[in-house]
């Protein structure tokens, strides 16, 4: 049995109650992180945070997010997950229980916070090796989901059609754009230029797109920030996905058609290896205590 947290206390996963007056519940009125940690060393857990306190503001919860790391990493240990080569902690927090308005609470209500952790994989490399498989669909969400908010149904429903037709992934098309898969960030390869969409309202200012664009340009890559049209889909060279658990994701099909040669391209395994690699230096890091 996992071992969770509720609102401040550590508990089997079967113990933890929440209201049905929650307004996550009835209203996905909250926000939600997932932090990758590599063998029990959290990865970009200041950005998560950083990324968790704006939202925050925005929908104007009021939480102190000083005690997380502790959390999070006590978390992981109890869950003897310490030594797994890859786990994650999912975050949420809702504006908490009250009678359902669409205003909110009048006095004082207390956030809700659950959290949970669990192992994920890497897929295998002769898999990851072939290239993933992609479907364009119609982007139905709203214009903020720069705020990571539980509110994923259009994701979901986007990831459902994609699936239904036999496609790895989703990547979302608003007014002629590729805009991002629906749990991840997107990237295209044209000639020497890696390009993705520019931080706006539509779309999640992705930690591992952060890190993925400081490697390229460390590396001296060309890096445009723009929206990259379906249109080019077609001209593309490669294209692949970044995210929290997909790291950097190589797409070999969309709709059926290949991308560029086909299979991983240079650049993308070349992002790839840059990202593992920085992993590895915060676990070493980490170790030897931040020196
Ligand atoms: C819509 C969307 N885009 C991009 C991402 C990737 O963000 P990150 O790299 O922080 O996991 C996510 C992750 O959940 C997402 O849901």
């Amino acid at each position: 049995m996992s071992i969770v947290f509720l609102n401040g206390e550590y508990m089997p996963k079967d113990e933890a109650k929440i209201s049905p007056d929650d307004r996550g519940f009835l209203l996905g009125d909250g926000l939600y992180e997932v932090t990758p940690f590599y063998q029990g060393v959290p990865f970009g857990l200041e950005d998560h945070l950083r990324r968790l306190m704006r939202g925050l503001c925005w929908l104007r919860i009021d939480y102190d997010v000083s005690g997380i790391e502790a959390m999070h990493r006590e978390l992981v240990a109890r869950n003897s997950l310490s030594s797994s080569d890859r786990s994650m902690v999912y975050m949420q927090i809702t504006r908490g229980a009250a009678p359902r308005t669409h205003y909110f609470p009048e006095g004082e209500v207390k956030p809700t916070i659950y959290s949970y952790t669990k192992e994920w994989s890497r897929p295998r490399d002769e898999v990851w090796n072939r290239g993933f498989t992609a479907k364009t669909v119609p982007d139905r969400r709203w214009s903020r989901v720069d705020i990571k908010t539980i509110c994923l149904l259009p994701n979901a429903l986007a990831f459902q059609a994609a699936k239904d037709e036999g496609a790895d992934d989703a990547i979302l098309v608003r007014d002629g754009v590729a805009i991002e898969g629906a749990h991840q960030n997107f990237w295209g390869v044209f000639g020497d230029t890696v390009v993705t969409h520019p931080i706006t309202g539509h779309i999640l200012p992705g930690i591992t797109r952060g890190i993925v664009l400081e490697e390229a340009r460390e590396a001296g890559m060309k890096v445009e920030e723009r929206p990259i049209q379906v249109e080019e889909l077609g001209f593309a060279d490669e294209l692949f996905f970044t995210g929290t658990t997909g790291e950097v994701r190589p797409i070999r099909e969309v709709d059926g058609l290949k991308v560029g040669k086909g299979g991983v391209g240079d650049v993308t395994k070349t992002l790839s290896d840059l990202f593992l690699e920085r992993v590895e230096k915060v676990k070493a890091s980490e170790r030897t205590g931040g020196s």
